[in-house]
């Protein structure tokens, strides 16, 4: 880690490390969208991919807020997190059970940004940066919202016919 001596410094570590998390996350849902055999959740990986889109590139106005250059950080928790789903894609035969476990990977996952955008969210108004915590909070919304989706998906019939 980059030399944090001060709260504005633990943000722009933070935020860098998000901004590579994206991106990665960018990467890997088209690849879980592919391998998904309900409808629903291809579908709800294919809108969650636009989306991430957009969360990149109100990233990239939060660094321009703070006059910084928009820099990733690798993010390890995330490299590993879609690891575990790579795992699930490539050992997971039946096409139900395989979905279930899709499904909990993406889960997973957006935990992980609700807590770091929760966490950025709080730091920013700390530190002042009204604009960007309204910005962050946008894209809270839309994680928040992904994973209600998938919940849904998850209880609705995934899992039901994963354990059928
Ligand atoms: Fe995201
Ligand atoms: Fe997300």
């Amino acid at each position: 880690m980059a030399a944090v001596k001060s709260m504005q410094d633990l943000f722009l570590h933070t935020l860098q490390d998000i901004y590579d998390a994206e991106k990665q996350i960018l990467r890997a849902l088209p690849k879980m969208a592919k391998k998904a055999g309900t409808g629903e959740l291809k579908q709800a990986f294919e809108q969650h991919r636009d989306e991430t889109q957009g969360q990149i590139e109100r990233l990239t106005q939060v660094f321009e807020m703070l006059d910084k250059r928009a820099r990733g950080m690798h993010c390890h928790a995330i490299e590993g997190l879609v690891e575990e789903a790579k795992e699930v894609m490539d050992e997971v035969e039946d096409e139900q059970v395989l979905d279930a476990g899709l499904l909990s990977a993406a889960q997973a996952v957006e935990h992980y940004e609700i807590s770091r955008y929760g966490t950025m969210i709080a730091w920013a108004k700390q530190l002042g940066l009204n604009d960007a915590a309204k910005l962050l909070e946008e894209t809270l919304e839309e994680e928040k919202k992904t994973d209600q989706i998938l919940n849904k998906l998850a209880l609705g019939n995934v899992n039901r016919k994963a354990a059928a």
